[in-house]
């Protein structure tokens, strides 16, 4: 019989989603007339931008006229749409980032997990506590962590916990780390950078040799004029730093499907003989090989996020939610409860009231007020005792969500 990856069997239970979306779905066949309002998963619920629709009819009618027909296209995305994000998403902020040094993809939740394709496993990783649970699951999956404990914790990975009382960003470790995983906004606590603390990553990184791998899904929702939306921004980073961006939470991509990664031709590895490597050229050599490049359909559509109308109905979308982020922490501070984030970022994490577990709460907040939200343990140990409420849904779904939770607790 063929054997598996018994990496597998260390992973706790099931990805948090699914799990809460089997948790929902016992609630509703027990009851099924009950008005479920979700701001639980980070989907967004708008409609997908004018520009980026009309784009995409646009490119419908292209691949029916032989003239204009595509077939495969380049593995690392349309050149036209590579330098239209290194030029409105990078270069005029300032951040030396060059076209072919972006990937195009179906997902920074795929690029995120993929890239551990590219780096040993006899690296060191470290991971804030809470976290995004794909950094963690997959680095379960490839095998770089030994099992877990008790309290989900995995051997072998760096936890670093965030909280109120270090204003959910990490310190910076004393012991040597190899690769760090960053997420700015932060999902799930809402929390942001600044340059000055970015820049200590940075030269942490470059000082140990180590890669950070930053996930900047969220930061279209930067409101704060002095906060960086790239780590590229940051002197040095090119020499240390990956980056993951997507078009899931500005242009209401997370069903289209697009994303990008910046590999800088700058950034080594070290090989077993002891060589450097260029990252660059791995990464190529990954997705030229197991990826077949995003639809031209979508890419297209992609690319009109960076018009004029693109960028002025992204700004909307994105002002929508964040208004949302803001009717939420005005009425649960209102009933309340504790809150953080939500400022420059979709999510709010809740501390939850009299020291109720994150699943009581989850389980609570459903039956009472039949509102899904994630609970924070979910993300991590150090997220226990919280909740995530994300601000992607209709205003009237979270007015009334609001008022059934100030009515409940
Ligand atoms: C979340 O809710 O954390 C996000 O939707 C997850 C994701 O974007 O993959």
């Amino acid at each position: 019989m063929a054997t598996i990856n018994d990496n597998y069997r260390k992973l706790k239970a099931g990805y948090l989603f699914p799990e809460i979306a089997r948790r929902v779905r016992t609630f509703t066949d027990a009851n099924p007339d009950a008005p479920i309002i979700k701001l639980g998963i980070g989907d967004v619920t708008e409609p997908l931008p004018e520009a980026c629709r009309t784009a995409m009819t646009q490119a419908i009618a292209d691949m029916g006229d032989r003239a204009t027909f595509k077939g495969y296209g380049p593995e690392q995305g349309y050149g036209w749409l590579r330098e239209a994000i290194a030029a409105h998403d990078f270069q005029s902020r300032g951040a030396d980032v060059d076209a072919s040094e972006i990937f195009v993809s179906d997902g920074a939740k795929c690029d995120s997990g993929n890239i551990l394709d590219i780096f040993g496993h006899d690296n060191i990783i470290g991971v804030t506590d809470p976290v995004y649970p794909v950094y963690v699951d997959t680095n379960v999956m490839a095998g770089n962590t030994g099992d877990a404990n008790n309290s989900g914790e995995y051997g072998g990975l760096v936890y670093m916990p965030i909280s109120a009382a270090n204003n959910f960003v990490a310190q910076i470790p004393s012991q040597k780390v190899d690769l760090i995983y960053l997420c700015f906004p932060n999902n799930p606590t809402g929390a942001v950078a600044t340059k000055e603390y970015l820049k200590q990553w940075v030269d942490y990184a470059l000082v140990h040799g180590s890669i950070i791998l930053f996930d900047a899904a969220y930061e279209a929702f930067i409101t704060d004029e002095s906060l960086p939306h790239s780590i590229y921004e940051i002197e040095g980073a090119r020499n240390c730093a990956i980056e993951f961006r997507s078009f899931s939470k500005n242009a209401g991509f997370t069903g289209t499907r697009c994303a990008f990664t910046v590999v800088p031709k700058s950034l080594m590895g070290k090989a077993a003989d002891g060589s450097d490597v260029a990252l660059h050229g791995l990464w190529n050599r990954r997705q030229c090989t197991k990826f077949n490049g995003v639809s031209y359909i979508v890419q297209r559509g992609a690319e009109a996020v960076y018009s004029e109308a693109g960028q002025a109905q992204t700004k909307a979308l994105i002002q929508f939610y964040l208004e949302n982020a803001a009717i939420v922490r005005e009425k649960l501070t209102a009933a309340g409860l504790t809150v953080y984030g939500g400022v420059n970022a979709p999510y709010v994490w809740v501390k939850t009231p009299d020291g109720v577990t994150s699943w009581d709460f989850f389980d609570q907040l459903l039956q009472k007020a039949n509102v899904v939200g994630t609970p924070g343990s979910g993300f991590g140990a150090a997220g226990e005792g919280y909740f995530r409420i994300s601000a992607f849904n209709s205003r009237a779904n979270v007015n009334e969500a609001m008022r059934r939770i100030s009515e409940n607790f």
